[in-house]
């Protein structure tokens, strides 16, 4: 399942990103691929161990944990510092499924990646090529949004960011491990909150609505392994 979160940044926010970005250190996309991905990926990321980039991971590790649509869709245990990254003219990722097991640089912490969200900082005017594909149960799905706007799918999807034909392609990438391993089971409790979500806002709690949000938690509590 594809989840689109509109303005995760809203527009001043990724303007001071990108402008921060800018006059980090940038390495070769290589330093973070493994095995054989090393063949497919041709980019560039913001060296992680720079302070600005840094920064920026923390600041966007904590909206995550506090944007109640990511939360509800990915029911995150832990999140990986994201990445980074920039795309020129020619450069591309090629059909890749993301390693499954991640170790975090900095504090040596393991997590399997269950999760993955792209963030793009690029406005859609501001490159060609670059979309991104990702294969999923019905078919392959081309996706390019708008600056802000993140896209969360399972980290198990084979997924790839064709060639850039003009321009410079700006995201941030990020992993994370899921209280609920399964995606289907994921996207299950993902509709049924949002369900209750949308008939919570009809501002009345009849007991019918009381005990879906029981049997919600009580699906959490069974399916989540914390
Ligand atoms: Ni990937």
């Amino acid at each position: 399942m594809l989840i689109v979160i509109e303005s995760f940044l809203n527009a001043a926010e990724v303007k001071a990103y990108r402008q921060r970005l800018e006059a980090t250190a940038w390495q070769d996309g290589l330093h973070s691929a493994g095995g054989l991905n090393v063949l497919s990926k041709r980019n560039e990321q913001a060296d992680p161990a720079d302070a600005t980039t840094s920064e920026l991971a923390n600041d966007l590790l904590r909206r995550m944990g506090h944007h109640p649509t990511l939360v509800s869709a990915a029911l995150p245990h832990s999140i990986f510092p994201p990445v980074f990254n920039r795309y020129g003219v020619g450069q591309t990722y090629g059909a890749h499924v993301d390693a499954a097991i991640m170790q975090v640089p900095a504090t040596g912490q393991v997590l399997r990646s269950d999760v993955s969200m792209t963030l793009f900082l690029s406005e859609v005017d501001e490159y060609e090529g670059g979309e991104m594909v990702i294969e999923g149960q019905f078919g392959a799905q081309e996706v390019k949004l708008h600056a802000g706007d993140a896209v969360v799918y399972p980290s198990s999807s084979l997924h790839q960011v064709t060639p850039v034909a003009q321009g410079e392609r700006v995201a941030a990438i990020t992993w994370m491990q899921s209280m609920v391993p399964s995606a289907e089971d994921r996207a299950m409790l993902f509709d049924l909150d949002l369900s209750i979500q949308a008939l919570t806002r009809g501002g009345e709690a009849p007991d019918e609505l009381l005990r879906l949000t029981s049997v919600y938690h009580n699906l959490v509590r069974r399916l989540a392994q914390i």
